[in-house]
């Protein structure tokens, strides 16, 4: 009973706030009494939306599908101004075969965030691990591949040319040592495909800022400095590039902080705009809960905390912004690669975690 009547103070409260409207509005703080009331709650009633809050977009990784259910849509509405693709800008699932294409899932979430004034980031044009069966069995010259390539690229970004703001144009072309990783698109285009890529992608479309999109480096400095390498040769040679999409796939108690204040000081001092793209905050890598105890969600609250302190002290003019991996915890990728765990905001029932308040009150 309980839950049920804070769950509907909780939607009544905050449904007037929403990010679909451009001007910025003040949270309601009579909310503010109840989270001192709440201190052993993993759940708490919020006063502010994420994207109300922050000074910069904050989005969450979604689907057509989860965008057609009005409760999940409600609450993307209410708290972020930006989405991502989980998977349905992947080339896997756009790609039929060379030259046709299947936009419909991609052109939803599009529809979606041109109804309610939200960014879209596009992820990815090219990754290894969503490829079509004709890429990875591709039969003909690697001249033959290349130019299928660049054509895929031109026309997934000339159709969504106006509509999508980024894109992660290569996602995680780097090893944890720093070398190439060694996939279909390296080994028929050899080292250089990266680079050609960012270009090709901004002769499709000259305003679309283009990001390189990778794990672990904030955890991973040798991964970090390759990566920064990459980047600033294609600043050396005029390669198109804009920012880096950091994904942050963390832990609670890992990396540390200052690790990665390094990582992200590595790639601002370039120039380049930061994206953390991916997040999500495992509470639970030594497998030792089977529920969400308020000791462990109180820690996730923390780290979010010191994750959005540690953002928020880039320049300005070099914040993407914060992307959430996914809405409610029950949806994370991460259940199905590691088992039990709670990495996001949202409980299933779409309670607000006390890992929301953490974001919030890093712009307090
Ligand atoms: O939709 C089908 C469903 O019909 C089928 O029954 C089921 C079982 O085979 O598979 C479902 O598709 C899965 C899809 O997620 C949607 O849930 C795919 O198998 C599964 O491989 C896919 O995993 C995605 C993964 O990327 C691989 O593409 C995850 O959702 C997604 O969160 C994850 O995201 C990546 C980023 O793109 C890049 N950074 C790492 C991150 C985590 O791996």
């Amino acid at each position: 009973m309980k839950t049920t009547v804070k769950t509907i103070c909780n939607f009544i409260l905050i449904t007037v706030i929403s990010c679909s409207n451009s001007e910025r509005q003040g949270g309601i703080t009579g909310s503010s009494a109840n989270r001192d009331n709440q201190e052993t709650e993993i759940t708490y009633v919020p006063g502010m939306s994420l994207c109300k809050a922050a000074s910069y977009p904050v989005g969450v990784a979604v689907s057509a599908e989860k965008l057609g259910d009005s409760r999940y849509a409600g609450v993307v509405r209410r708290e972020f101004n930006s989405v991502t693709a989980e998977n349905q800008m992947k080339m896997a699932y756009i790609s039929v075969a060379p030259g046709k294409y299947d936009w419909e899932r991609a052109d939803a979430i599009v529809a979606y965030a041109e109804k309610n004034n939200t960014r879209v980031h596009g992820h990815a044009l090219l990754w290894h691990e969503s490829l079509p069966p004709w890429v990875e069995n591709f039969e003909g010259t690697d001249e033959e591949f290349e130019a299928e390539i660049k054509t895929y690229i031109q026309a997934v970004v000339e159709h969504f040319k106006g509509k999508v703001a980024s894109w992660d144009v290569v996602n995680e072309a780097i090893e944890e040592d720093g070398s190439w990783r060694n996939t279909v698109f390296l080994q028929h285009m050899g080292e250089d495909y990266v680079a050609r890529c960012f270009r090709w992608a901004r002769e499709a479309d000259p305003g679309v800022l283009l990001f390189y999109n990778d794990f672990n480096l904030s955890s991973n400095p040798v991964k970090a400095q390759a990566a920064a390498d990459m980047l600033k040769g294609f600043q050396d040679r005029g390669v198109p590039v804009d920012g880096v999409g950091m994904q942050m796939h963390i832990q609670v108690e890992t990396p540390a902080i200052s690790k990665i204040a390094d990582a992200v000081n590595i790639f601002t001092e370039m120039g380049l705009i930061v994206h953390f793209s991916e997040i999500d905050t495992r509470l639970n890598a030594d497998d030792k809960l089977t529920e969400l105890t308020y000791e462990a969600a109180l820690a996730q609250e923390n780290r979010l905390g010191e994750i959005v302190d540690m953002y928020n002290t880039i320049p300005e003019s070099q914040q993407y912004g914060i992307t959430f991996w996914g809405l409610r915890d029950n949806e994370s990728w991460l259940l199905s690669r590691y088992g039990t765990d709670w990495p996001l905001l949202f409980t299933e029932t779409y309670e607000y975690k006390i890992a929301h308040r953490g974001v919030i009150r890093a712009f307090e």
